[in-house]
């Protein structure tokens, strides 16, 4: 029951992709709970049978047997034909290319009108728009979903894979990756969140400009760590020196909602946990842990990432 609503259900479209799927699953429940009252009634008209009828016998198996799973059977697979069309339409205009990565989504909006943008481990989507996903993998396989959008779609090391899917309705979901790809498999979700169309241009304009410099002495002097400790090897922060595309970009870190891909709130106690303990919170992570900084350290380095916004 848990799964009939909240920001990660089936059950709960908001996306047109969903809703087709929502129907479909209807059809089939329905349909299987009409075969299921069936057989029992034939089940009971058996055990009353008289011995010795093999007219009726007859009538029952090529009846309940051949003529009526072949036409339900039939019926539900017109049913879904139908819904392949539009379930497998490309995208009309707004184009992402999301890269799987153990264990972690590499995020790059790539609208027709505009410069390409990059961010990691959260989507954001307009409302209406059908947005066209370039999904591809560096490593093994992975799959997204978004349970609340549509349908999901693998994610292969060496092949394009493309997803289109089109939001009704504004909020925050919940992506997961759907394919077991290691240890910390679980630990590799996403945030989604649908904006109005104007809202989201806005913000995508944002998102293209380069990092605000720290506010505070305490925010500075995290900026001095993260250059001091070479994190800039593997994290890119535009408008730094810091260039690195190892990792997930952390130009705008501090507005995401969650850190370390859906697995801890974007909090600064949050980040100063994330980065100490990496391998803690999430096991076999290729990011190692700076456990050597002292707390004061980590959360100076928090400070100065929760104002990436
Ligand atoms: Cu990536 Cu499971």
């Amino acid at each position: 029951m848990t799964g009939c609503d909240g920001p990660q259900s089936t059950l709960a479209p908001a996306g047109s992709g969903a809703e087709q799927t929502l129907q479909l699953f209807i059809w089939m429940a329905a349909g299987a709970a009409l075969v299921w009252v069936l057989v029992i009634g034939l089940a009971i008209v058996a055990f009353r049978a008289q011995a010795g009828d093999v007219r009726v016998a007859r009538m029952l198996i090529v009846g309940g047997g051949v003529a009526l799973p072949t036409i339900v059977l039939f019926v539900l697979l017109g049913f879904g034909l139908r819904l392949l069309p539009e379930l497998t339409a490309p995208g009309d205009g707004l184009r992402i290319a999301v890269s799987g990565e153990q264990w972690w989504w590499r995020v790059r909006y790539e609208p027709p009108d505009g410069p390409a943008v990059a961010s990691a481990n959260e989507i954001r989507l307009p409302a209406g728009v059908r947005t066209e996903f370039t999904l591809t993998s560096t490593d093994v396989i992975h799959s997204l979903w978004i349970p609340s959008l549509g349908g999901k779609m693998d994610m292969i090391p060496g092949r394009t894979t493309r997803l289109a899917l089109e939001p009704t309705r504004t909020g925050v979901f919940r992506g997961v990756c759907a394919e077991f790809c290691g240890a910390s498999h679980t630990f590799m979700a996403f945030d989604v969140v649908v904006m109005e169309q104007d809202e989201f241009t806005a913000w995508l304009e944002r998102q293209a400009e380069p990092a605000r410099p720290p506010a505070g002495a305490l925010a500075a002097q995290g900026r001095a760590l993260f250059r001091d400790n070479g994190c800039g090897a593997c994290h890119r922060i535009a408008g730094t020196a810091a260039a690195g595309v190892i990792g997930p970009d952390l130009t705008h870190v501090g507005a995401r909602a969650s850190l370390g891909a859906g697995t801890l709130p974007a909090e600064i106690e949050a980040f100063a946990q994330w980065i100490g303990h990496t391998d803690a919170v999430k096991p076999e992570v290729r990011m190692p842990a700076y456990d050597m900084l002292t707390p004061e350290q980590l959360t100076a380095i928090g400070h100065y990432l929760k104002g990436l916004q």
